[in-house]
């Protein structure tokens, strides 16, 4: 359970203006705002109606993009980049870490809840794999010591522990500047607004 009530999702939805084209944005801050990085079924609900939109639409959304959960999760979320330049640059090794600095399997969320460990698609740094991108920060973790330094960070809230890992190469990488992930929120938001 979060603090989260109907009453704050339906402000996040008007702060939307309740519009249907922003679902995905929308649902995206009611995420957030859970403090648990997932949607209740109770606030998918409420989305649909506040946006008139179908449920099966809202739902539609949320188990099509894997950012998104319906199943509580640690506060952040650690996506580990397992694409093919990810993978030939150690983007296993990047998940076998953080499973063992976390004490958790890949799917797990760590004992503090302040993370939960998941596999995932291109984020558009290639150029500087391998990569786990947390919220919508990118970080290059390259040996077992940096996995620990991540995680801590996390665990103690402490922001600045982190900095020197943020991954700041992708300006270099061919793929970001020609096809931005579709897994930014950006990219989703624009593609929600476009007319299907
Ligand atoms: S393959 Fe990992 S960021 Fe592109």
């Amino acid at each position: 359970m979060t603090d989260l009530d109907e009453s704050a999702v339906l402000a996040i939805l008007e702060s939307y203006r309740n519009d249907p084209q922003q679902i995905i944005a929308a649902l995206l801050d009611v995420q957030e705002a859970s403090g648990r990085s997932y949607v209740e079924r109770a606030w998918a609900a409420a989305a649909a109606g506040a946006l008139k939109v179908p449920v099966s639409r809202v739902y539609e959304i949320l188990t099509f993009y894997s950012n998104f959960s319906l199943e509580p999760r640690g506060r952040h979320v650690a996506e580990v980049c397992l694409d093919g330049p990810c993978l030939l640059n150690g983007g296993s090794e990047l998940m076998e870490r953080l499973s063992g600095a976390m004490g958790v399997e890949e799917g797990g969320t760590s004992g503090d809840g302040s993370l939960t460990l998941e596999g995932a698609g291109c984020c558009g740094r290639c150029a500087g794999a391998p990569v786990v991108r947390v919220g919508d920060v990118v970080y290059t973790v390259r040996s077992a010591d940096e996995a620990q330094t991540l995680v801590r960070s996390f665990r103690e809230d402490d922001p600045v522990a982190r900095e020197a890992l943020k991954c700041v190469l992708w300006g270099f990488s061919r793929r970001a500047p020609t096809r931005p992930s579709p897994w930014t929120r950006e990219a989703i938001s624009r593609e929600a607004a476009t007319p299907g």
